[in-house]
């Protein structure tokens, strides 16, 4: 089951991230969907910040892959100059540490096929009346992540 949270601003967004950051483990992939601007990198903030990883988190646009050191080291991802998945070969994909690591990936709808199956999907949506509003749907494609995001329930207040 999918879960459905409404964010007011950039802070709440964050707050998400931050909760999901503690449900975290090594191997783990989320992969993060949505317009320009729609708040992918806001999220990834929160969750590294919760992460206490000191690196500052940027929209790894010209990079590509970041790496933040941290307790749990995270592997951050934009896929937006992505064509397709054949060119994560090219990026040396295929050679980071997944293992030990959290995959986050932004617009990873570029390059899904070549990307783990097994992985957390963080959609954000703006409504366009409402500039600061967001919607955030959270859902997993195993019966045990499924599991552990749906303490997420619990950690954040649903309507
Ligand atoms: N509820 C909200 N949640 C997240 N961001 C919000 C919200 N309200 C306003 N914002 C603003 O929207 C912008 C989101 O930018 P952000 O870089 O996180 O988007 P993105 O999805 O990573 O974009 P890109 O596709 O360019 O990487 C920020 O300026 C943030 O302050
Ligand atoms: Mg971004």
């Amino acid at each position: 089951m999918d879960i459905k949270l409404l964010t007011a601003s950039a802070t709440e967004t964050e707050a998400v991230g931050a909760r999901l950051a503690a449900l975290l483990q090594p191997g783990d992939t989320v992969l993060l969907m949505g317009d320009l601007g729609a708040g992918k990198t806001t999220f990834v903030k929160g969750l590294a910040a919760a992460l206490n990883v000191s690196t500052p988190v940027a929209s790894p646009t010209f990079a590509l892959i970041s790496h933040l050191p941290g307790p749990l080291p995270l592997i951050h991802m934009d896929a937006y100059r992505l064509n397709s998945s054949s060119d994560l070969y090219e990026l040396g994909f295929y050679d980071l540490p997944l293992e030990s690591s959290a995959l986050l990936v932004e617009w990873a709808d570029r390059v899904l096929d070549g990307l783990p199956e097994t992985r957390i999907t963080v959609e954000i949506a703006s409504p366009l009346c409402r500039p600061d509003e967001r919607s955030i749907t959270i859902g997993a494609t195993s019966p045990e992540l499924n599991a552990r995001i749906g303490r997420l329930k619990e950690m954040v207040c649903l309507d």
